[in-house]
């Protein structure tokens, strides 16, 4: 940038924060932006400072080359605050001006602070699932997978992305990914925190803690990639997965956890070492059925032996499935006063 124009640039973002604070001392406030239009008869790029007074929504433009007001205090039609913000494209009197900037320090801090406040109602309007994902270049890779920000863009840029199957728009885009490294670990650590010290800050778990039932996807079938199979089988016949976590469990805890199956089933060494043999995922069901939720899920399990099961509940989730009496695919608590014992287990005592 030559030195020329560093200083008309700065005469005007110093005029701009004056004219603000000026203008907001006096009660009226107005958003100052860097736009741009392509004027198609010079075949050139224009360069205008635009400022939008909220009040009665009317814009003022300055043109920054002729150095002189190219739009008088104007009110229009179809530009509302929600519009302005970096990147937008804006029309103004049949012309299009794409926001190039925040022109002053007020109008940054004013818009990027709402621009993030409708992104939170969003994130907070209903449970998240946070997952740690690993492998070589996670950041960018992930990011990749995921497509542009905008669902609508996606699908015609990058079809075969996440964002473009699963997502509707720019703010209901399915899923998130950290945008640089740095920002995966706060995030990560946000999450899943390696120290308890952080325990209030920890978003609050989604367990309802009453007419549920437990059920663990085992180590087995978490390894061979079926557990969204088992999320939506579970979710397709009706039932509320209110809380998922995925653990990695010891020898005492894993012998803790199925010390009831101890001398009575001859799988029972088998089932700890299974259990402790990978990430399981826990998760707490809920369903219409009420109290009679573990009952009817644990139907919806099927028998222990996958085998028995494929002859006499075909339609059960160790059927589909499991392997034999140990790789199972889930567990399940087989009492009905044992399922909200283990989802405590799980969301409560072992967080
Ligand atoms: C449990 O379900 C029963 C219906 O089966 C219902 O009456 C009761 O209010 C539920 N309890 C809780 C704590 O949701």
């Amino acid at each position: 940038m030559s030195n020329k124009i560093f200083i008309i640039a700065l005469v005007v973002a110093l005029a701009a924060t004056f004219i603000n604070t000026y203008l907001k001392n006096k009660g009226e406030m107005r958003y100052v932006f860097h736009t741009e239009w392509y004027d198609p008869v010079s075949a050139t790029v224009k360069k205008f400072l635009l400022s939008f007074f909220p009040k009665d929504k009317s814009v003022e433009m300055y043109d920054l080359r002729a150095k002189r007001l190219f739009l008088k205090r104007l009110p229009v039609d179809g530009v509302e605050e929600k519009d302005l913000y970096l990147s937008n494209t804006i029309v103004i009197l049949s012309r299009q001006l794409k926001i190039t900037d925040y022109a002053d320090a007020t109008t940054r801090e004013q818009i990027s602070s709402k621009r993030q406040r409708p992104l939170l109602d969003y994130i907070t309007s209903g449970p998240v699932v946070a997952l740690e994902l690993i492998t070589a270049d996670a950041v960018k890779r992930w990011r990749k997978t995921l497509g542009p920000t905008d669902s609508n863009i996606a699908r015609l840029d990058a079809p075969e992305t996440l964002r473009a199957k699963f997502g509707k728009d720019k703010q209901s885009n399915a899923a998130h990914g950290s945008d640089s490294e740095i920002s995966a670990t706060r995030e990560i650590e946000f999450f899943f925190p390696s120290s308890k010290m952080n325990d209030v800050l920890v978003p609050q778990t989604t367990a309802r803690l009453a007419n549920n039932t437990c059920c663990i996807i085992k180590p087995h079938a978490v390894a061979a990639g079926k557990m969204g199979s088992i999320l939506k089988a579970i979710k397709d016949e009706g039932y509320d997965i209110s809380a998922l976590q995925m653990f990695r469990m010891d020898k005492v805890q894993a012998e803790e956890f199925l010390e009831v199956y101890k001398g009575v089933v001859s799988e029972y060494p088998g089932m700890v070492q299974q259990l402790l043999s990978g990430p399981a995922v826990a998760l707490e069901i809920t369903s219409i059925h009420g109290t009679e939720t573990p009952l009817k899920f644990r139907e919806f399990v099927g028998p222990a032996d996958p085998a028995v099961a494929r002859e006499l509940r075909p339609h059960s989730l160790r059927a589909w499935f499991g392997e034999d009496k140990v790789k199972n695919a889930v567990h399940c608590s087989d009492l009905p006063d044992d399922g909200p014992l283990e989802v405590e287990y799980f969301f409560k005592i072992l967080q």
